[in-house]
């Protein structure tokens, strides 16, 4: 029950990372908000390259203080706690942020949109806001409105935080799929582009070296693996340092997947195997897959329509030996006290994010 409740968080969370694009829409979700409100000043830092992406100058800019613009690069560091205004020319912008920022709905967050440009600002920011700000063009054609790919702007925000070297989560215990087709990353994010960070496994206590290869280091998605093997498993944490003080990220547990992405294995069987009239039946479609893929399932079968029937729907993790974690979801429809009309044909559809199969068992009778 536990392992569920830590997998649904950890979706959610997988979720809230990985959605940085959105709109002016606000979206609403469960999670944790940590303000760290403080009258600091912004120190703002010269972009190393020239344009956030898109042709010609970036149209993103920051508001400094009298009316100054600063043109947004890359990156850029800021200190947290002082309001942050960026601006967009244009007369029809869109925004994305941090999805972080959706959670409950955070009224720190407003944008205005005027006749010459957009503007976006963040009220009290901190650590926990550091992400991709990204503004964009939206050309219109009558009522049918679509991004100017060509125009997009993106600025990566350290809100640097010394007591939070690390991007603070919501959960303190992650879980991290490696599979062998596909870099898994370990997403300890820090806030300051400087620091230093080590990747360690917890037991046995081990420095996991980041040369480049098959380990490597990006301050704004964590630590990237590439061609993970199932001997990377366990708990893990990071480690940072800037100037003095280390600090110790949440931890993560990361698990080996060997099934690869396609449309669902299902089996299908029905017990008892030879039935009568007046019997109870139970058919189980079961799928076996990769932990985070959802399985849906639809069924036809001979009384549809015209007679109730049970069908309860699950899924479980099942730890297959040498580490292999796997997703049992499971089907059982239940027919109580077979007549005439239930036997026949069973068929049981399950679909995922990649494709759908459909298996069929016949029921006769005895
Ligand atoms: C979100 O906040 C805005 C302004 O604070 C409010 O008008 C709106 O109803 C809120 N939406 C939800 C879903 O809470
Ligand atoms: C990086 O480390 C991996 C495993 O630790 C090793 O196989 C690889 O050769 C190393 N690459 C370089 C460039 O040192
Ligand atoms: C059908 O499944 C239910 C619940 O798992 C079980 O209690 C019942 O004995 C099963 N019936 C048959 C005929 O297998």
């Amino acid at each position: 029950m536990k392992l569920w409740v830590v997998l649904c968080v950890a979706l959610l969370w997988v979720e809230l990372q990985s959605g940085v694009c959105q709109q002016v829409k606000r979206r609403k979700d469960v999670g944790e908000n940590r303000i760290r409100p403080g009258g600091k000043r912004v120190k703002t830092r010269h972009p190393k390259l020239k344009d956030g992406g898109g042709k010609g100058q970036s149209l993103l800019t920051q508001v400094l203080d009298k009316g100054r613009f600063l043109r947004l690069g890359p990156t850029m560091t800021l200190t947290p706690g002082r309001n942050m205004e960026l601006r967009c020319k244009g007369n029809n912008i869109g925004w994305s942020y941090p999805t972080y920022l959706d959670t409950f709905n955070d009224s720190r967050l407003s944008i205005k949109q005027s006749d010459k440009y957009s503007q976006l600002i963040l009220t009290s920011p901190s650590a926990a806001d550091t992400g991709p700000y990204s503004c964009w063009v939206i050309v219109c054609d009558g009522t049918e409105c679509e991004k100017d790919h060509d125009r997009i702007y993106v600025s990566y925000i350290y809100f640097t935080d010394k007591d939070n070297l690390f991007v603070p989560s919501a959960i303190h215990f992650e879980i991290v799929y490696l599979r062998p087709d596909r870099p898994a990353v370990v997403p300890c994010r820090v806030t300051d582009p400087q620091a230093r960070a080590s990747l360690h496994r917890e037991v046995p206590p081990e420095e996991i070296t980041a040369n480049g290869t098959l380990v490597s280091f990006d301050p704004t998605k964590g630590f990237v693996l590439q061609n993970p093997s199932p001997e990377l498993q366990g708990v893990f944490y990071c480690k940072a340092v800037t100037k003095g003080n280390p600090q110790i990220s949440t931890k993560y547990q990361l698990l080996y997947v060997e099934v690869p992405s396609g449309p669902p294995y299902v089996s299908l069987e029905s017990s008892p195997d030879s039935v009568r009239g007046g019997d109870n039946v139970n058919v189980t479609c079961t799928v076996l897959g990769e932990p985070e893929v959802d399985v849906g399932f639809t069924w036809s079968y001979p009384g549809q329509d015209h007679r109730p029937v049970d069908i309860q729907t699950s899924w479980r993790l099942v730890n297959r030996g040498m580490g292999y974690t796997t997703r049992v979801s499971q089907s059982v429809m239940t027919v109580e006290d077979m007549e005439t009309i239930d036997f026949g044909n069973y068929v049981c559809k399950a679909k995922n994010q990649h494709g759908e199969t459909s298996v069929t068992t016949a029921i006769t009778a005895k």
